[in-house]
């Protein structure tokens, strides 16, 4: 389910509400969230205000405290509820970077990668090549040959994956995993589905036979487990239970014709809290359903248990993401909207005009005075839609106030742009009243840099 109500009010010591420190997709906002001495709002013990004035805005804040605490729920959890061995990947499309890799490696975690740039953040960053696997529904030969060479997990998705791999011809056999669309339904919006039978991704289920037998005769390849994924931003839990029943199905044909397949990936998926009518499972409620299911559908088929995988991405980093906008021009239209434009917007999270998401929002220095204007607050870029937050409460506001919108941390900066040539905003990390820098703010002139002008165009002097 995509949050569908309007974006919420915060209201008064919002921050406090339904803190579930064990589950942090369940909350508004990163767990240290707190006010200071001036009843201005902090994270990770830095106050947002002054962050916006020391490092510019708009600024992505990660709340390192939150990120570990997802990662810990996830180990824990998996520990706890299932029989056997697993590990939960990263899926680093929500939000990819050195520092967020080092940290999850850090926390025993293994990531997801789909491309060769995420690839290499992943290396960089310090996570293990055998803790690293390779998706992608159109991977090219160059970034086959470099997911070989690095010795990650290759997730097959299509039979041209396959066509490639074969024409490297590698010399050690590839650790191999095959996608396959489930042919399960749920309930998100559309562009974030992937497990009915119209996807682009994996491998139809009716072809899943006939590559098991094809993979029996490719020296190259060792099949070391399945994967299928069924979407994104879910608040239900029965799609996954009955995930688990179609994935052992497919694991007993892969055992029964001979390859020895140790992995069961069940992809990502859970939904996260944007605004407060968002009601998603916990963490622990997600993991312990699947853990069940997987448990329960192998021993019914009479299958040892395989390890067990699966790859959190919002989840594990939205609610520890907050982004800081300054407040520039107010647009009054009487009896109509009144536009409130920040120095962001569609660039830096394209998640509303892309998927009609709704935020939280509050003034990081008044974060509890009276919400008593309805405002829409706008970005600056050069389209109609670029709106972040529709028809919010707010205090008044003016040029110079700091905005800060909630659970950016997952497909904000990974999914930015460029569009209207506006560079990128930094990154900060937050701990214990300590700020990091982990991402440069890129440079107007910095955006030219692969612009070439033939010597004919060029302006005469
Ligand atoms: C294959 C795969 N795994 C994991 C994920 C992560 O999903 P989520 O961010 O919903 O947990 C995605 C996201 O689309 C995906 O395509």
């Amino acid at each position: 389910m995509t949050s569908t109500t309007a974006a919420a009010i915060a209201g008064p010591r919002f921050y406090e509400a339904d803190r579930d420190i064990a589950s942090p997709n369940r909350n508004l906002t990163p767990i240290t969230t707190a006010l200071d001495g001036e009843g201005r709002l902090q994270v990770g013990g830095c106050a947002l205000g002054e962050l916006a004035r020391r490092y510019g805005t708009p600024l992505y804040v990660i709340d390192e405290d939150t990120l570990r605490a997802t990662a810990r729920a996830y180990r824990e959890a998996l520990a706890h509820h299932y029989p056997g061995p697993a590990l939960a990947l990263y899926a680093s499309k929500a939000n990819s970077s050195l520092a967020i890799t080092a940290l999850v490696a850090s926390e025993g975690l293994g990531l997801d990668a789909v491309s060769a740039g995420e690839l290499l953040t992943a290396i960089q960053g310090g996570m293990p090549p055998e803790r690293i696997v390779f998706h992608g529904n159109n991977k090219s030969l160059e970034e086959l040959r470099l997911a070989v060479e690095l010795g990650v997990t290759v997730v097959a998705d299509n039979w041209h994956d396959l066509e490639l791999l074969a024409a490297l011809a590698p010399l050690q056999p590839v650790r191999l995993m095959l996608r396959f669309t489930p042919g399960i339904e749920c309930h998100t919006h559309e562009y974030i589905r992937t497990g009915h039978l119209d996807s682009k991704f994996g491998f139809d289920p009716d072809q899943l036979e006939a590559v098991l037998r094809h993979l029996l005769n490719c020296p190259w390849a060792r099949l070391t487990g399945l994967h299928a994924h069924i979407g994104s931003q879910i608040f239900e839990l029965q799609p996954h239970r009955d995930l688990a029943g179609v994935m052992a199905e497919a694991l007993k044909l892969a055992r029964s014709l001979g390859h020895p397949v140790r992995d069961l990936n069940v992809g990502g998926g859970l939904g996260i809290r944007y605004v407060s009518s968002d009601d998603p499972p916990s963490i622990e409620a997600w993991v312990r359903t699947v853990a069940e299911a997987v448990a329960a559908a192998c021993s019914e088929r009479g299958l040892e248990l395989p390890r067990l995988l699966c790859e959190p991405g919002r989840s594990l980093v939205a609610t520890a993401g907050v982004t800081l906008y300054t407040v520039g021009s107010r647009k009054e239209i009487p009896g109509i909207r009144t536009y409130l434009s920040v120095d962001g917007g569609m660039s830096d999270n394209p998640r509303p005009i892309t998927y009609q998401s709704h935020y939280t929002a509050v003034l990081a220095d008044r974060p509890e005075a009276e919400a008593s204007d309805t405002v829409t607050v706008a970005g600056k870029h050069c389209e109609s839609g670029d709106v972040l937050l529709k028809d919010v409460a707010l205090p008044p506001a003016t040029s110079g106030d700091v905005l800060a919108v909630f659970a950016t941390g997952a497909y904000n900066a990974s999914m930015s742009s460029n569009y209207n040539r506006i560079p990128k905003p930094a990154a900060v990390l937050v701990r214990d009243g300590m700020a990091e820098l982990v991402q440069r703010r890129e440079q107007p002139e910095e955006l030219l840099r692969y612009d070439v002008l033939p010597e004919r165009l060029r302006p005469v002097a």
